[in-house]
């Protein structure tokens, strides 16, 4: 990438000499100056801690509260019941959210490219879920469920696929 980057810089200021004689030497300084004052993320976490520690927890919540999961004793009403209940829910939706660009994030991010959709994707469930939520819409927070479930499942077996069968595992 730094090779690219200096050579993209050269055919800059290549193409800039003839007509910017002054400022020659600019587009160097700036880039890196640009690099060294960017903003700083800190991504010690990293991407299984996220998992486990911020985005696992918070979609628990979603799928234990939808009727998501059919146990022994059948189908049982999970959706909360409570102004307070339903606000829970939308802030566990809105963790979801984030963690959406927590994993986009330099540092995290494995790609540029399926990965940033798959992390797009976890946002956009989240916001789903958060809507339903707020207008306390049952079928609605389900197939915010539905689809979140389905993000996670595609983006590990994209780039885990080991996970995916922990998770069959866990569920038998
Ligand atoms: C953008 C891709 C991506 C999305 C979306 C994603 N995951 Fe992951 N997940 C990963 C990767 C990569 C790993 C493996 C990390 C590692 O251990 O190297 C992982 C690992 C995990 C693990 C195992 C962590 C461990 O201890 O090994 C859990 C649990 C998990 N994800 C839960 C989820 C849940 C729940 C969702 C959806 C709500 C989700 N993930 C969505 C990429 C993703």
């Amino acid at each position: 990438m730094q090779n690219l980057a200096s050579t993209l810089s050269k055919t800059t200021l290549i193409l800039l000499a003839g007509s910017f004689l002054a400022a020659c030497s600019a587009p160097d300084e700036t880039e890196t100056a640009m690099q060294a004052g960017g903003p700083a993320y800190n991504t010690s976490l990293d991407v299984t801690q996220l998992m486990n520690l911020v985005l696992e927890p918070a979609s628990d919540i979603l799928w234990d509260s939808g009727g998501w999961v059919l146990d022994a004793s059948g189908y049982e009403e999970l959706y909360p019941t409570t102004d307070e209940g339903w606000a829970y829910v939308r802030a566990q939706a809105a963790i979801v959210v984030e963690a959406g660009n927590m994993l986009a994030l330099p540092g995290r991010a494995e790609d540029n490219d399926a990965w940033l959709i798959y992390a797009e994707g976890l946002s956009e469930a989240g916001i789903l879920a958060m809507e339903a939520a707020a207008t306390q819409n049952e079928d609605d927070f389900f197939q915010a469920g539905a689809q979140l479930y389905s993000v996670c499942t595609a983006c590990h077996q994209a780039y885990n696929p080991d996970i995916n069968n922990r998770f069959d595992e866990s569920e038998d």
